[in-house]
């Protein structure tokens, strides 16, 4: 480690509450699809600020328009019409079957909104006491109180907070008679990614899909989708659920919205949207001007580029060049997964080395569930950016052994 990083971790120490792993490795930029470290070292960024940085990092476009838009106006507050966003709700409302949208601030918060959502339309249009939400195993959905609570793990994100909020419930992933015997008088609805990100890179299969949309029709309850790592063209769809060919009564987005500047959203039916009134749900920053005029810009790039498109190359070459690593190393790489550039290289060996060895070699990925490798790249990244991450994971394996008998 080098002094400059030793000092900025001392630094901190004495100054920021202590709630984050950090990774050994202090950026002082970041540029494309690179980030450079205090000594001006360069790394490959498998990361883009965990599936947030989707065009690269610090584009010049949207430095303008993020600079053109501050100097006009940056905050009024959301008891103003804006058009920016307007304009952004628009943009936002053609990738997808929903009518109506409301903007936050974050994945947590838009899946705060969610769950209010779902729990006001049952009270107030269907007048049930419909309140439950049920979440699915390893599933992740935030760390505000309803959100953790929501979040099919254990450990640390619930750890101490108790009392957590009444109705949620969590069922193992992928057992449809779990979610059938869970489902009540109480239920308000489902609420579940398309592919776990957190849990270890998960896409859930088709035919369970097609059960959970089935048994949300049949008992009349709604469907929410969190697409808040798997939306804006990461799987290579604008948004995962569209894999699927389903339409959630309620979806919700927020990482890659603005690339990087911070933004949430809850997408919906006309007839959902029923459940919020004036007064029910808001923010101060929802909405801004200056994050608006960004997120719209965003999606003009992502429409224009197809985003998707490209996603959906780079995860299949990522996913050959894996394969063949795994080929390569059959008791070190347990298998891949993942749709896009959500993906997933799940270890048969201790992924901390691996991972370890990939920083040490400078390339910046996450590891996540201890053994899965998640590669969340920005969808602009290149076919030689891939090989060179694949070419650096084999040396890696090369020089570790393989599992313990
Ligand atoms: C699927 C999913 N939902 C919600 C969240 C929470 O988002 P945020 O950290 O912006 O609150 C995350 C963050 O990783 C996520 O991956």
């Amino acid at each position: 480690m080098s002094n400059k990083f030793n000092a900025i971790k001392e630094r901190e120490s004495s100054l920021l509450c202590n709630t984050y792993g950090r990774y050994p490795l202090a950026v002082s930029k970041a540029k494309g699809c690179r980030l450079y470290d205090l000594d001006g070292n360069e790394y490959l960024d498998f990361l883009a600020g965990i599936a947030v940085c989707s065009l690269g990092h610090s584009r010049e476009d949207l430095a303008d328009v993020m600079a053109e838009q501050a100097r006009k106006m940056v905050h009024v507050s959301n008891l103003f019409y804006q058009e920016p966003q307007l304009d952004l709700a628009e943009k936002l409302l053609a990738t997808c079957a929903a009518d109506k949208v409301f903007f936050c601030n974050s994945g947590a918060e838009a899946n705060e909104g969610a769950i209010k959502l779902a729990r006001r339309y049952m009270r107030r249009v269907r007048n049930k006491d419909r309140f439950e939400i049920i979440t699915l195993e390893k599933s992740f959905h935030g760390r505000t109180l309803s959100t953790l609570t929501a979040t099919g793990q254990q450990g640390p994100i619930k750890d101490g907070f108790s009392p957590l909020p009444e109705g949620f419930v969590t069922v193992p992933f992928g057992n449809v008679n779990a979610l059938r015997g869970a489902i009540n008088a109480k239920t308000a609805a489902v609420m579940v990614e398309m592919v776990q990100g957190e849990g270890g890179v998960r896409p859930l299969p088709t035919d369970y899909v097609n059960d959970i949309v089935a048994l949300c029709k049949e008992n009349n309850i709604l469907l929410i989708v969190d697409e808040v790592q798997s939306g804006l063209c990461r799987t290579g769809r604008f948004w995962a659920h569209q894999h699927y060919g389903i339409t959630p009564d309620i979806f919700t987005s927020a990482k890659a919205l603005a690339n990087g500047l911070p933004m949430g959203a809850v997408l919906c039916s006309n007839e959902t949207a029923k459940g919020f009134g004036p007064g029910s749900h808001a923010t101060t920053f929802g909405g801004g001007a200056v994050v608006s005029a960004v997120a719209a810009k965003v999606l003009d790039i992502m429409v224009e580029e197809d985003m998707a498109g490209r996603a959906r190359d780079m995860g299949a070459f990522a996913r050959q060049e894996a394969e063949k690593l795994k080929a390569k190393h059959p008791d070190k790489i347990a298998g891949t997964r993942g749709l896009g550039l959500l993906f997933g290289i799940e270890l048969a060996i201790d992924g901390k080395d691996v991972w370890k060895g990939l920083l040490d070699k400078r390339i910046v990925c996450n590891l996540t569930q201890g053994k899965i490798l998640r590669l969340v790249p920005p969808l602009t990244i290149e076919k030689s950016d891939i090989s060179a991450f694949m070419a650096t994971l084999d040396t890696v394996l090369a020089g570790l052994d393989g599992p313990s008998a």
